[in-house]
């Protein structure tokens, strides 16, 4: 179909429901159990250490148990085979797109499997439960680890690299994210502006369907090997 040089790709929670994982604002996803003021600010950190530490570390525990699904084979496929330019930026914070085999990767809400200490700033892997104790493996001070996902209120990661690489896409697809949630759900005005191409992939039509190109609708597993398939003729 399409020869684009340069493929940005925006993941949202959608992609990784057929493996087992909750989005966030479905009827039964987890800011519909979960106030995320409580759970995902800085604040409710603050109030609640403990409980917010819990929450984040059954998310972790769970992710030693899922498996990455069709379309997140289906992505990594399309990093290997295209010749081009090629950034996959997600949202999520598991770890089922580098499990898939993604490489060319930004977790721009930051990842499960990581720790940051809030005494020297260390980023760091973390497979195991976080504490009000535990120490920092680089400053040794305890108490000051918390989760390395990215709050309500604070900044995404790699943002200059996104934007770079929006700057140049040719083509740009957004997988399984409902758009609510900036600076991700205005990427599709910037890439846009770039004169890309923009396709959505989603279970539904979302609030910033009119924003694409084209939009197809249906479950990430089918649309997403199906569209590659298409990419890669
Ligand atoms: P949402 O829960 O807002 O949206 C998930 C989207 O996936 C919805 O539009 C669903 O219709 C769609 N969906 C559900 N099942 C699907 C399937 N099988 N195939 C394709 N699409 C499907 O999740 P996000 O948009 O990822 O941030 O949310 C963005 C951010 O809000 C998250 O990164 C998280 C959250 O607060 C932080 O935690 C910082």
């Amino acid at each position: 179909m399409h020869t684009a040089r340069s493929i940005v790709i925006l993941t949202g929670a959608g992609i990784s429901v057929e493996s087992g994982i909750s989005t966030f604002r479905d009827r039964n996803g987890i800011w519909a159990k979960h106030d995320w003021r409580d759970y995902a600010t800085p604040e409710g950190y603050e109030r609640h250490p403990a409980r917010v530490l819990e929450f984040y570390n059954q998310r972790r525990r769970a992710l030693k148990s899922v498996q990455p699904n069709q379309a997140h084979h289906a992505l990594a496929r399309l990093e290997g085979a295209h010749k081009g330019e090629f950034l996959l930026v997600t949202q999520n914070v598991d770890d089922l797109h580098e499990s898939a085999g993604s490489r060319k990767l930004v977790h721009m809400h930051g990842e499960l499997n990581s720790a940051l200490c809030r005494a020297c700033g260390m980023r760091a892997p973390w497979r195991d439960d976080i504490t009000v104790n535990s120490q920092c493996k680089s400053c040794g001070a305890t108490g000051f680890l918390r989760p390395d996902v990215v709050w309500f209120g604070e900044m995404p990661y790699q943002m200059e690299t996104i934007y770079r690489a929006l700057g140049k896409a040719e083509l740009f697809i957004a997988i399984g994210t409902s758009g609510h949630v900036y600076p991700a759900a205005q990427f599709v005005e910037e890439a846009r502006l770039s004169g890309a191409r923009t396709i959505e992939l989603n279970l539904d039509e979302t609030e910033n369907a009119d924003a694409f190109d084209e939009r197809i609708t249906g479950r990430a597993t089918e649309t997403v090997p199906a569209l590659v398939d298409r990419l890669l003729g």
